[in-house]
């Protein structure tokens, strides 16, 4: 028997699941090297520009064909563009959230050992970082057990459903989640070099600004905000007819930038502190010039200090990691509960062990399978290109086409305010967003990355 469609059950709820997909470790990970790497506050500029005028829109478009259908994100387009190709959206973005689950769970499978690693002593202790990360991801075992441990706590989740598992954890990870920011915020600005982290971080370098630079912002709001993977729509197919789909996408793209600039503010003066570490490590940044630093910065001094801020930045980590992978996990479940008509406890499985599956494959690609290689890539970089480079921007297009172009306007405009209850007096700039600025915006990404 397939369960009866539930829905959030606060407002609340809704904000801290929709604001948990898009806290990930594209906020604490990603963020921090792209600024490092590209200008530090110029870039941070651009990007709440890109997310202003490229990731609002794109969410209120996803928050309303979820809201509409109440349905999983491959239904959603056919009941709203029924025999048409529409559908083919649906269909990317189920198997493109399938394909990024896969390798996020792998990451976050690293950043669960670190955490375990930091409060057991080994990863302080350690004297070369970067012959301890390569040497713990290219074993054949030990990530793969971290990363079915992640997968199986975020199946725990799921498999609790839409009110007592995505809803009810949201609520209990995502404050959690922001004051473990704020306390490593803190105790980050107390550190020596907070000063010249936070000049760093303030003061815009214009003479790095690109074109590809400002490309990279968006991609990178795209990735952090969730966009265009069916997650969104999936959540949004769970929220009642009261919630407010602007105000929502307002609340959840600021939590989320909030979240972004605040770990370049935990990460740019404790790296600043140390002296002969460089702000733009690349991807390394976290799991080899952070450890060093927290080793450097505290722990030769005092050690507990040391495990203390180590725990709780892994610890951070990781559970925006997990609301993160919940709702691509979630994205796909819809789907094969409400296609396949499984009952959810056995539908979520069936996701997880495949999805698992193929992040053995991914996590292996570090080690033993390191030489298969496609075009050059090895099949975690391969799945990481066709998703966000290739399916993701694309379908960022088709959804801007779709609601820009295809959908009756009345429509649009009803879901938006609510039937017209509640005002939206920017309907005119969303629609002009939509229709022509972002499509032309992401049409220049996808042409970037591809050339590039
Ligand atoms: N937004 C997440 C992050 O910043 O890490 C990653 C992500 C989650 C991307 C869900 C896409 C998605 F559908």
């Amino acid at each position: 028997m397939t369960e009866t469609r539930k829905n959030f059950t606060s407002k609340l709820g809704v904000v801290l699941a929709a604001a948990g997909s898009a806290v990930g470790l594209g906020n604490v990970w990603r963020f921090p090297t792209e600024v490092g790497n590209n200008g530090g506050a110029a870039f941070i500029l651009i990007y709440l520009i890109c997310v202003l005028a490229v990731g609002v829109p794109v969410m209120m478009s996803e928050f309303l064909i979820g809201r509409h259908t109440h349905a999983n994100t491959i239904t959603a387009f056919s009941k709203l563009a029924p025999g048409k190709w529409w559908r083919i959206q649906g269909v990317s973005g189920v198997f493109v959230a399938f394909l990024i689950l896969s390798y996020y769970t792998v990451i976050s499978g690293w950043t669960l050992y670190y955490l375990v690693q930091s409060l057991k002593g080994g990863l302080l202790e350690s004297q070369d970082y970067l012959a301890y990360f390569s040497s713990f991801v290219s074993d054949p075992y030990m990530p793969v057990i971290y990363a079915a441990v992640f997968m199986l706590m975020t199946h725990l989740v799921i498999a609790r459903g839409v009110q007592s598992g995505i809803e009810r954890f949201s609520k209990i990870m995502m404050p959690l989640l922001l004051l473990i920011i704020c306390v490593l915020v803190v105790c980050s600005f107390g550190m020596p070099g907070a000063g010249t982290g936070l000049r760093f971080l303030l003061k815009p370098d214009f003479s790095k600004v690109t074109a590809s630079v400002v490309l990279s912002a968006m991609g990178q709001a795209f990735f952090s905000l969730s966009l265009a993977m069916g997650c969104l729509c999936t959540y949004a197919s769970y929220f009642t007819s009261d919630t407010k789909l602007v105000k929502t996408a307002f609340s959840v793209c600021s939590i989320d930038t909030f979240v972004a600039v605040l770990s370049g503010f935990i990460i740019f003066p404790a790296v600043f502190s140390v002296e002969g570490v460089n702000p733009d490590e690349g991807p390394g940044l976290v799991f080899v010039t952070l450890p060093y630093v927290f080793n450097m910065a505290f722990h030769q001094s005092v050690p507990l200090l040391g495990y203390l801020f180590s725990g709780l930045f892994y610890l951070l980590l990781l559970l925006a990691a997990l609301t993160s992978a919940m709702s691509l996990h979630e994205s796909v479940t819809a789907y094969v509960i409400e296609s396949l008509r499984l009952p959810r406890k056995k539908a979520s499985a069936w996701v997880s062990v495949c999805c698992m599956a193929l992040g053995v494959l991914c996590s292996l690609s570090f080690g033993v399978l390191s030489d298969v290689t496609v075009c050059g890539l090895t099949i975690f970089d391969l799945f990481d290109f066709c998703a966000s480079k290739i399916i993701m921007p694309a379908g960022g297009l088709i959804i801007c086409l779709f609601t820009g172009w295809y959908l009756d306007r009345k429509l649009v405009y009803n879901e938006l305010t609510n039937e017209g209850t509640v005002p939206f007096r920017l309907f005119r700039v969303y629609v002009f967003l939509i229709r022509y600025v972002v499509p032309v915006a992401i049409a220049l990404i996808f042409i970037n990355e591809l050339l590039g």
